[in-house]
């Protein structure tokens, strides 16, 4: 586990190395087995917002945050419907939030950079009336620091939500992707 700098993070963006950036999200399957229809989606650390701008595009109010202002250029570019603001993480609790509650709460690898686990996990509780989306490395052979293990994953996000459905994808030896629909305890 490890916390970048977000001076990293904006040189991934300038420089366009950002191999988990994701071009043609299919947020389709999310919605189908989240079973939610409209409403509020929370994109933290959206990144370049593809996310945010695939499910705008879908009708819901989308609000994506990111401390990268490289990433929120980008993702400012993308949509005009999606709402995009320069915030960091660690204070979530701290956001004016547009709504008193998301129906959807999208994390597709961030947890993993973020320090308070604790604190952060309980502000998307509080805010959650729906489900939260989790994605996290468990294994990758070649970056450990940026995964989120079974125990520290157990420790954490289990304390705070119930599993509602899981997929554990192991793509290639060394590689393990957990992904997660998650619900408030
Ligand atoms: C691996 S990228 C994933 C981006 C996006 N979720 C996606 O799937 O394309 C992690 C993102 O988290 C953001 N991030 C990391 N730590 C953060 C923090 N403390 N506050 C806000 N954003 C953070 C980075 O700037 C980066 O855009």
């Amino acid at each position: 586990m490890t916390q970048l700098p977000k001076s990293s993070w904006d040189s991934s963006y300038k420089s366009g190395f950002t191999p988990w950036r994701d071009t043609n999200p299919q947020v389709e399957s999310i919605i189908e087995k989240a079973r939610i229809t409209s409403g509020g989606v929370l994109d933290l650390g959206c990144g370049s917002g593809e996310w945010s701008a695939a499910f705008a595009r879908k009708g819901f109010e989308v609000e994506g945050l990111d401390y990268s202002d490289e990433a929120i250029k980008i993702a400012q570019s993308q949509t005009t419907t999606a709402e995009f603001t320069n915030w960091d993480l660690e204070d979530l609790e701290r956001y004016p939030f547009k709504k008193e509650g998301y129906e959807l709460i999208l994390d597709l690898k961030v947890l993993a950079f973020i320090k308070d686990k604790n604190k952060y996990l309980q502000t998307i509780a509080n805010k959650l009336m729906g489900i939260f989306f989790l994605q996290v490395f468990h294994k990758h052979d070649e970056k450990p620091s940026i995964c989120v293990t079974k125990e520290e994953f157990a420790e954490t996000v289990l304390k705070f939500f119930n599993v509602k459905s899981e997929e554990i994808l192991e793509p290639r030896t060394g590689k393990v992707i957990g992904t997660y629909y998650l619900i408030k305890k």
